[in-house]
């Protein structure tokens, strides 16, 4: 594994996944994102683990897919390719996930975190769908799960205006569980960690899936929708402009074509 470390018993019958591209943010690569995919499945059919932590480090969970990756993609290589099918796997383990946030959760990171079944912060982390500054949407559930959390009129002004949450606004808003400082947010989420992983991991599996149930006929239908439309942003020019703009390090300049 070269961009996550897994610790597999960071306590007993808790495993640990690091994210690990320091340098990039820890901005969610396919070779990344195929290494999480892996790691999930074989973590998720461990029986030595019960819960499972994922994490990054202190400036970043992560800034987002990687734009290097995509920005020149069209359209059709998006639909054809269909990488970010590989998030599936997130939403489709059954153990439960606690996302243990500090520094920048952005777009791709955002979503990552939101789909954790819990968000433990710590108070230097910053959620976000800024997608619309580079000219496309959230694509991996960020318009789905940001609006069952806090509701659509918050969801609106955070997607179409791109703007942060401090992890205290994130938590009065529903979005986040706990919010400690940045010394003790990741023993904090191990401690709820054990805590969750000492009772009957069939009662928690089968209680996860009982809550998803409340939104998830809904949501799958959404999130196919949200994919499409993501990937429709790919024949616009403002798209290849925003991801451009962001690579060169300068403004954008958007046409509406
Ligand atoms: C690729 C990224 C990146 C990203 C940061 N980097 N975010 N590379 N994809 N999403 C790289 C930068 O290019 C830079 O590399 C290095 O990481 C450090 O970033 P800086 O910008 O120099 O750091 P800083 O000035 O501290 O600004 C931090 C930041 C900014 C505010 C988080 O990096 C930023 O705005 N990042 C992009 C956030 C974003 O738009 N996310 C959404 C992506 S789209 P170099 O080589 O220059 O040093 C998305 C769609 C999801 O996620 C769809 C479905 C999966």
């Amino acid at each position: 594994m070269n961009f996550i470390k897994v610790t597999e018993q960071v306590e007993p019958f808790v495993a640990l996944i690091e994210l690990n591209r320091p340098k990039e943010l820890n901005a969610l690569n396919h070779e990344l994102m195929g290494e999480l995919h892996q790691a999930l499945v074989q973590l998720d059919a461990n029986e030595a683990v019960r819960v499972i932590i994922l994490t990054g480090n202190e400036k970043a969970f992560a800034a987002g897919a990687d734009v290097k990756q995509m920005a020149d993609k069209t359209a059709i290589e998006m639909v054809m390719e269909d990488r970010f099918k590989t998030w599936d796997q997130i939403k489709n383990t059954k153990k439960p996930i606690i996302g243990a946030v500090s520094g920048f959760a952005l777009g791709g990171g955002c979503e990552l975190a939101m789909t954790c079944d819990m968000i433990v912060a710590s108070e230097t982390a910053k959620f976000g769908q800024p997608e619309v500054r580079i000219g496309t949407i959230p694509g991996a559930g960020g318009t789905q799960r940001m609006t069952y959390a806090i509701g659509k009129a918050k969801s609106m002004e955070l997607i179409l205006s791109g703007r942060f949450l401090t992890a205290n606004e994130a938590q009065s808003y529903g979005l986040v569980n706990h919010v400690f400082p940045l010394e003790t947010y990741l023993i904090e989420a191990i401690k709820l960690a054990k805590e969750i992983a000492s009772y009957s991991p069939i009662a928690v599996q089968l209680a996860k899936e009982a809550i998803n149930h409340t939104f998830e006929t809904h949501l799958e239908e959404g999130l196919a929708f949200e994919r499409k439309s993501f990937y429709l942003t790919f024949a616009s020019n403002d798209q290849k402009e925003g991801m451009k703009a962001f690579i060169e390090k300068r403004t954008p300049s958007y046409t509406g074509k």
